[in-house]
């Protein structure tokens, strides 16, 4: 950043001399200096200046990048340099996954005060760099998996005084650095989808400051969430067969069955007690019953029960 602008004040002076000694300049001249002076700032945009409406200061360790309080509602395209980044109260509502890709010197990132209301997967990867991440008062519903992940040097989170209600296994991964969760004024839900958050906190409670205040919505601490109550939780306890998902329902796990599986594991269909002989059962499609198929040679001893039966008389 400086080394532009110190080429702008040379441009600026070479201009400035040319201009003194010929005033009688044609305006082929002219055109040269003017492409000139165009190609600096092209150069200069390749490597990311500073915003337009913010305000930039560069010092050793990169530029700090004010933009507080322009009316923004989009990350502004930042020096790659950036070292400082505030957004704060602004009009931000939505950000990209990979958003900060390019900027791997970022230490401090403000987004305080914007109408955030999610997050997705990947929002934060490669800020590896990043000390301090401020993303209070905004209106964030959930925190997806892979959102907090490799930011190694993170200390400082702040999430309160958001709107936050769940919060995905895995959200929050290999952040080794981390001392301070902040997530007062969030309503939890703290049915079985808070058994993943609540595992992660108890491994951590030893930190104090470590979402010591992430509160469930009726008021209940998470971290004061009994064992006990959320051990009918554990995915442990639900295990279903045949492509079946544990789903929270309340203050219990239970199966989703897809296709032709039903009961509690997803273990049963309706072939399970429909006999077909020698033939195999399987689901119609369309109006779901169960149904034979029938091999030629075993017809009389295949397509339902009543065939069924004269199979088991002779
Ligand atoms: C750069 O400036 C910031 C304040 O804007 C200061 O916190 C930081 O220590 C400075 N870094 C160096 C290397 O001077
Ligand atoms: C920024 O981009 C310039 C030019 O592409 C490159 O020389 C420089 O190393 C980059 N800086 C960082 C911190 O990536
Ligand atoms: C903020 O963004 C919303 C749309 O997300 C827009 O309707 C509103 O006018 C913006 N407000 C300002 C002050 O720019
Ligand atoms: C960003 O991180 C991804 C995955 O961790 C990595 O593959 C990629 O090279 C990184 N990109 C930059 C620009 O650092
Ligand atoms: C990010 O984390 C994933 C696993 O969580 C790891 O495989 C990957 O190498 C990490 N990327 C960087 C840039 O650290
Ligand atoms: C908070 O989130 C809930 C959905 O979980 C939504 O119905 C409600 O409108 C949100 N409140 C605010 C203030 O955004
Ligand atoms: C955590 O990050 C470090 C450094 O980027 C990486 O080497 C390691 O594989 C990551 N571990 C996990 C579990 O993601
Ligand atoms: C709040 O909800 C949790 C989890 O459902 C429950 O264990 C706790 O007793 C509730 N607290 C109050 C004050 O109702
Ligand atoms: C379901 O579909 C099969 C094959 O189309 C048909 O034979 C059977 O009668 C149907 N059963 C019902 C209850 O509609």
């Amino acid at each position: 950043m400086m080394r532009i602008l110190g080429v702008f004040e040379n441009v600026s002076k070479v201009v400035w001399k040319v201009l003194n000694k010929r005033c009688n300049m044609n305006i082929i001249s002219m055109d040269i200096i003017l492409i000139f002076v165009f190609a600096v700032i092209c150069a200069g945009l390749v490597e990311g200046t500073c915003p337009s409406t913010c305000s930039c200061v560069d010092n050793s360790s990169g530029s700090h990048v004010n933009c507080n309080s322009k009316y923004l509602g989009r990350i502004p395209t930042l020096p790659n340099d950036t070292y400082h980044l505030n957004l704060h109260n602004n009009n931000i509502s939505t950000i990209k996954a990979f958003a900060f890709m390019n900027l791997p010197s970022l230490r401090n990132l403000n987004l305080n005060n914007n109408k955030l209301r999610s997050l997705v997967s990947y929002t934060f990867i490669n800020l590896t760099n990043l000390n301090a991440l401020y993303l209070q008062s905004n209106k964030i519903q959930l925190l997806e998996r892979n959102t907090f992940i490799n930011m190694t040097k993170v200390f400082y989170i702040y999430l309160q005084g958001n709107n936050i209600s769940d919060i995905e296994e895995h959200a929050l991964g290999n952040l080794t650095s981390l001392t301070l969760l902040r997530l007062t004024a969030n309503p939890l839900n703290c049915d079985c989808s808070i058994f993943a958050f609540w595992s992660w906190l108890i491994e951590r409670s030893s930190k104090y400051y470590i979402g010591s205040s992430a509160t469930c919505s009726n008021g209940t601490l998470v971290k004061s969430l009994q064992s006990a109550v959320l051990d009918t939780c554990h995915p442990d306890n639900c295990q279903c067969f045949n492509g079946g998902k544990c789903v929270a329902m309340g203050y219990e796990l239970n199966c989703d069955c897809i296709g032709q599986w039903t009961g509690t594991f997803c273990q049963e269909s309706q072939c399970t007690s429909y006999d077909c002989g020698f033939g195999d059962c399987y689901i119609e499609p369309v109006n779901g019953t169960a149904q034979c198929l029938c091999d030629d040679i075993y017809v009389n001893f295949c397509p339902g029960k009543l065939c069924n039966f004269y199979y088991k008389v002779m």
